[in-house]
């Protein structure tokens, strides 16, 4: 089997930026000697030796990974919904997974904060490590797991409690005894809602609009002091500026969190993510990775017939 070498030490002139400004803003990282440095050296990058032929994209800049993930498989019941997934989610970047409804792209952001736990039936296969353990482990405490991954869902749900308390809540749960009226409006801060709701902060959160609504989620999944935040089409169900709002908080969260965020919505993915994994489910309906790697390349220059038909819409 041919070896892949994902090099995440790699570096060359970044060309032009699909998404703009904010990838190209990124400092260009120092030229390694070569590629095909050790993953201890001096960079601090990590490289991975994935033999998958989805991840085939060479990698122009040093980046480190947050979740490395390795023939992850998941079903329900008897029927298979993804098989042997095999990629990294880099961090403090924006990973998009594209594909057609029913790839299995919920399915897989579900694995990652073991949110399929909660479906009765659901089972999952592989490793994905996390900080050197595997989130997929049955002794991992998948509460922490859901704590240090947050999840953002497609339709905003906040808890019929003050804009306040939806922040406060999570953070009192998990025994947070700080200064809370400090770490919410760090929260709200953070996900770009300060200015719009400081002066009520009583008000209920169910009144909101719903783009302020998904952005008070994103709030709440702040306050827990995640490393991770997870979206699933956290767009999807919201009007085009409440829309545009949301991908210029996530590009923002990339500085401090990896975002792995689902969405059908080909120029969004474009618009804000960094890296890209198109998935796709054949006639037997089981989801498997096509190609990984830099959103631009996967747009521009992707490597699989299937991935050029998708973006340029020839599936449905
Ligand atoms: N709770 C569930 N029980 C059984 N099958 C499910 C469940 N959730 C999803 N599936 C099936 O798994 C496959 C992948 O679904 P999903 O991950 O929701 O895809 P996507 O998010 O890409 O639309 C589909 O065939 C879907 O019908
Ligand atoms: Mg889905």
């Amino acid at each position: 089997m041919a070896r892949n070498f994902f090099t995440l030490m790699r570096s060359s002139a970044p060309s032009a930026s699909a998404h703009g400004a904010a990838t190209a803003e990124r400092p260009a990282p120092p030229a390694p000697p070569n590629n095909m440095t050790d993953g201890a050296d001096a960079g601090g990058g990590v490289h991975f030796d994935l033999t998958l032929e989805a991840v085939r994209h060479e990698i122009n800049e040093e980046v480190d990974i947050a979740l490395q993930l390795r023939d992850v498989s998941a079903f329900y019941g008897s029927f298979q919904a993804i098989d042997r997934m095999t990629m990294p989610i880099p961090q403090n970047r924006v990973t998009a997974l594209i594909g057609p409804s029913g790839c299995g792209k919920s399915t897989l952001l579900r694995c990652f904060n073991r949110m399929n736990d909660l479906i009765p039936g659901a089972r999952m296969e592989g490793e994905i490590t996390f900080e050197g353990r595997n989130l997929l482990d049955p002794n991992i405490d998948a509460v922490e797991v859901r704590r240090r991954i947050g999840m953002v869902f497609q339709k905003p749900n906040p808890f019929p409690k003050s804009i306040y308390e939806n922040v406060a809540f999570g953070a009192r749960i998990n025994g947070y005894s700080g200064d809370m009226d400090r770490l919410v409006e760090d929260a709200l801060r953070r996900a770009a809602l300060w200015d719009e709701v400081k002066d009520e902060l009583d008000k209920s959160g169910l009144a909101l609009s719903g783009g302020q609504q998904q952005r008070l989620c994103i709030a709440r999944a702040i306050a827990v002091q995640p490393e991770i935040i997870l979206m699933d089409e956290p767009a999807s169900a919201l009007d085009p500026v409440a829309t545009l709002k949301i991908e210029d908080l996530m590009r923002e969260l990339a500085e401090e969190y990896t975002i792995v965020v689902v969405t059908h919505n080909m120029q969004q993915a474009g618009r804000v993510s960094d890296y890209t994994a198109f998935l796709l489910a054949g006639e037997e309906r089981v989801g498997r990775l096509v190609e990984f790697g830099p959103t631009q390349d996967i747009f521009t220059n992707p490597l699989d017939q299937r991935t050029e038909d998708y973006i340029t819409g020839r599936y449905g």
